[in-house]
């Protein structure tokens, strides 16, 4: 018999009444489909949309923090992602919070003993709407998009009375409008949270602007920060690599109703989403189930030129001018301040030139290609006019200063220019044209063929300013050539003491201001290195031999030591070491300085203490070392390396030489991509002997490439193709694979074709519990599609990335090139695939565009 004593008892009859409370608050924890005013929704409970895909209910943001707000997240995603709060600034204490549906047909939030009370709610949706129908004709719902809306419902018919994608906080979601109703003035904006774990109002809007031709700008406290621009009828002015893709729709409406941009998704179970953070950038990822994270695809602003009127008035941002900066005047104006010009980094803008009056005869228009167009909050629009028409009346308007066209998609539409302009970048590779106008002295600058318009007079002058030029020229080159002299051997004292530490720092380099590279002396590498010891060697590329040093100050350093190199000057070395050197991103190999003595040239890389990819993927023993996680997140990291080069950095590179070897795995193994910019050091041609004698490159050179020498960002994408289904498979695609006797490109073909791709998998990688086989089976698809045979089938680098960061079907991949089965190098000779390289036309032959 067990007896209790008193006290016992009292604390039995205590801890059952605990658990029955405890069980009568998780029973009473619901979830709902809609909330209407005799049914609210408490601290607790969840609003569910129709496919559970969005959630709404009372949250937390972080354990120190006991704030707790009401809104809306991803239901299904497995990080706390919200989209929207209702109380930003207006935290609830405790769980007593209710949203609930008012008297006034308002969605409130308060507290629930407040609410008896009749005292102000902690929020409120703050419309008022009389009607006549009955209160309990109302109630609020959530939608598969992520928008709560409050419905009236009237003899059938539903009214919205009130919805919260008319009330954005700092993220846009798919088929969410962003902009003006002219007719209510309702402004539907971005604001950013305070921070990470405050949703508050923070300092930073995304919004569009309808002064003049309206402009989606960025403002931190109300001061434009990044003008993201006009809507040019395919993008926004200031997103040049806003491409329409198979996961995006935009819909840009500007009419006598609304104002408003908005993003749609083709295929609804892909999450995606843009979020404005308060560090004044703007974000779009998508959900990556099986990855459980989020992917960034794009993001915004990126380069200094982003910054708004980072050059001041009439004057453009160039971040590919081989000048100390960026800004350049417009043709016909002249830095406003000389001084001020250099001291501040052309940001004080530039003024006309004086002594040029306009309204002449002999004028004309300078053409800017590849600009983000100015400002156009002053612009004056007419949407009738055709670019020729634009033109005249333009030119016949003094005070006209320059026009485009409204419309990049129909080039319809006449846009002018009749102040200063403002906020002017140049683009690599997308951008408008912009048509400034100048006189005729100016013009004569400009023209491509100086005989063209000129008379007999204009000849003998030319001439004679032609045989002074050259005069000047002559007297020059002796002058420098003098110098030159002088200088290298004042040099060579000089730097004999320069030591790493007192260099610049690195990270200015990424500020576009210094162009200083750190120079090494030949001494110091030689010690470094051993006098190149074969001890220190870590191996031999195309460039030449590479090797591991040791600076005296204890930094590691790789290497190159360029083999003999002809062509370039010193001078022309050294700029373009100092361009590929701004080339910074966490995947690819940073370039610490060079050395130049005499013939030999060197470059100093940083030193990565792990091998390349292909000991890890081609080794029996090192490839256990790299699971399906670790390579998929390298082949992520190679995507974005090449994406960088092909699109985000200042030049335009492509790579060329893209294969295992060429990627450097960190000590996180992280990947890095080498030998970037080879290109530009040792010159076009150069370049293609070099792949031609490294036999083992064969493997990743795309068709149109190896055969006719035609190269463009897709033949990396080949390459990358052939490096992805490489670490995919454990497999090389060069060299000889004879068990089959075709290219491991061709064997991966024919399994695909036949639904047993998965069979080619690396074993190693199947066994690991992490491995997703259909994510190896996604990556296959997408290195078959980057394959094909005809360059224009084959994506493009950022569709490669969105690819990868996103869970949507792929289109089908068609035949692949098989031109490397048994095939010699140089063997030209292949009938089966040198028909049809038209499709290959058109496309650019230099590797390097300056942008
Ligand atoms: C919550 O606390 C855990 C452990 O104390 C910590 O690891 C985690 O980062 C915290 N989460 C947030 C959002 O602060
Ligand atoms: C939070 O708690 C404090 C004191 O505990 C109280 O004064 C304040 O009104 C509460 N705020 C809200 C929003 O309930
Ligand atoms: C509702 O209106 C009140 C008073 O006009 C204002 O203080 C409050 O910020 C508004 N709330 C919202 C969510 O707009
Ligand atoms: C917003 O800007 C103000 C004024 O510049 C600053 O004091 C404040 O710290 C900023 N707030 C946040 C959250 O960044
Ligand atoms: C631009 O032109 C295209 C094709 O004519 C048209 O569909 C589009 O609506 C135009 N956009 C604007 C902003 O005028
Ligand atoms: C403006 O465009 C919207 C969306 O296409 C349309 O619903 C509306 O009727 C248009 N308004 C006018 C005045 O054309
Ligand atoms: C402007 O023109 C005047 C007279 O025509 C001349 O004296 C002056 O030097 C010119 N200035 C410049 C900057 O060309």
């Amino acid at each position: 018999m067990t007896v209790f004593s008193g006290k016992e008892l009292v604390l039995m009859i205590i801890n059952t009444l605990l658990f029955l409370l405890f069980l009568l608050h998780h029973a009473s924890s619901r979830s709902l489909n809609r909330i209407t005013p005799s049914q609210p929704l408490r601290d607790g409970d969840v609003l569910l949309s129709d496919t559970a895909t969005f959630a709404l209910g009372f949250f937390t943001l972080s354990n120190t923090s006991r704030n707790r707000y009401v809104g809306i997240w991803y239901n299904k995603v497995s990080i706390q992602s919200v989209v929207w709060v209702a109380n930003r600034d207006n935290p609830l204490n405790d769980t007593s919070g209710v949203l609930s549906i008012n008297t006034h047909r308002n969605v409130v939030v308060s507290l629930s003993n407040t609410r008896t009370t009749g005292l102000n709610p902690v929020w409120s949706s703050n419309g008022s709407f009389s009607s006549s129908s009955s209160i309990t004709n109302t109630f609020a719902k959530l939608l598969d998009t992520g928008n709560l809306v409050l419905i009236e419902e009237d003899g059938g018919i539903q009214r919205i009375l009130w919805q919260s994608f008319d009330y954005p906080c700092d993220t846009m979601m798919p088929f969410m409008k962003l902009g003006i109703d002219r007719k209510t003035g309702l402004n539907r904006f971005l604001t950013s949270w305070k921070s990470s774990d405050d949703p508050g109002f923070g300092n930073v809007t995304y919004r569009i602007n309808p002064t003049g031709y309206p402009q989606l700008y960025m403002y931190r406290n109300g001061n434009p920060i990044w003008r993201v621009g006009s809507w040019t009828g395919k993008r926004w002015s200031g997103v040049p690599d806003m491409t329409p893709n198979f996961i995006f729709t935009v819909a840009f409406v500007n009419n006598a109703t609304e104002v408003t941009v908005m993003y749609g998704v083709n295929d609804p179970s892909v999450f995606t989403r843009m979020v404005l953070e308060n560090s004044g950038q703007v974000r779009r990822t998508t959900w990556q189930t099986q990855e459980h994270r989020w992917f960034e695809i794009w993001k915004g602003p990126k380069e200094d030129c982003d910054n708004f009127r980072r050059c001041g008035s009439n004057s453009n941002c160039n971040p590919y001018n081989p000048q100390t900066f960026e800004c350049v005047c417009l043709p016909g104006f002249e830095p406003k301040n000389p001084r001020e010009w250099y001291l501040r980094d052309g940001s004080a803008g530039c003024l006309r030139k004086k002594n040029v009056s306009t309204c002449r005869s002999g004028e004309g228009f300078v053409k800017l290609t590849r600009v983000k167009v100015p400002d156009t909050s002053k612009a004056r629009v007419d949407l009738s006019l055709s670019m020729k028409a634009c033109r005249e009346k333009c030119l016949g308007d003094c005070s006209c200063a320059s026009y485009t066209t409204a419309n990049e998609s129909s080039f319809t539409g006449c846009m002018t220019w009749h102040a200063d302009m403002e906020d002017i970048r140049t683009y690599s590779s997308v951008g408008q044209d912009l048509y400034v106008r100048v006189d005729a002295v100016e013009l004569a600058k400009y023209r491509k063929k100086p005989f063209g318009s000129l008379g007999m007079k204009g000849m003998i002058s030319l001439l004679v300013v032609s045989i002074l030029l050259v005069l000047f020229l002559v007297m020059s080159f002796i002058y420098c050539l003098i110098k030159n002299k002088k200088q290298a051997r004042k040099h060579s004292k000089n730097l004999f003491n320069y030591s790493f530490e007192n260099s610049l720092s690195m990270d200015d380099f990424s500020s576009g201001k210094n162009l200083d590279l750190p120079l090494f002396d030949l001494i110091d590498i030689a010690a470094a290195t051993e006098n190149f010891s074969d001890a220190n060697k870590l191996g031999h590329g195309g460039f030449g031999s590479v090797y591991k040093g040791l600076l005296s100050n204890g930094m590691e350093i790789a290497v190159k030591r360029l083999s003999k190199y002809s062509g370039q000057g010193i001078e022309e070395f050294k700029n373009e070491v100092v361009l590929i050197a701004k080339l910074q991103h966490r995947n690819l190999v940073r370039i610490l300085g060079c050395c130049i003595h005499g013939e030999e040239k060197m470059l100093i890389y940083e030193y990565l203490p792990n091998k390349s990819l292909d000991f890890f993927i081609f080794d029996r023993e090192s490839k256990l070392q790299l699971n399906w996680r670790k390579r998929f997140d390298i082949i992520c990291g190679i995507a974005r390396g090449i994406l960088y080069l092909h699109q985000d950095s200042r030049l335009r590179i492509i790579h060329r030489d893209l294969k295992a070897s060429n990627v450097l795995l960190d000590s996180e193994l992280k990947p890095k991509i080498a030998d970037f910019g080879m290109a530009r050091i040792f010159g076009g041609d150069q370049i293609e002997i070099n792949t031609k004698r490294v036999v083992g490159t064969y493997g990743y050179m795309s068709p149109e490439y190896a055969m006719e020498g035609l190269f463009s960002v897709k033949s990396d994408v080949y390459s990358f193709g052939v490096l992805l289904l490489e670490i995919v498979t454990s497999k090389k695609n060069s060299g000889h694979y004879e068990e089959i006797t075709s290219t491991l490109v061709g064997h991966i073909w024919d399994l695909w074709r036949e639904d047993r791709a998965v069979e080619i998998v690396d074993p190693s990688l199947l066994v690991d519990d992490d491995a997703c086989p259909n994510e190896i089976l996604k990556c296959i698809q997408i290195g078959l599609l980057c394959v094909q045979d005809y360059a224009a089938d084959r994506p493009t680098m950022s569709t490669v990335v969105s690819m990868l960061g996103n869970d949507s079907s792929l289109p089908s991949p068609k035949q692949p090139a098989f031109i490397f089965k048994r095939n010699k190098p140089g063997d030209k000779s292949n009938p089966s695939t040198s028909e049809g390289f038209n499709s290959v036309n058109g496309m650019s032959t230099t590797m390097v565009e300056a942008r």
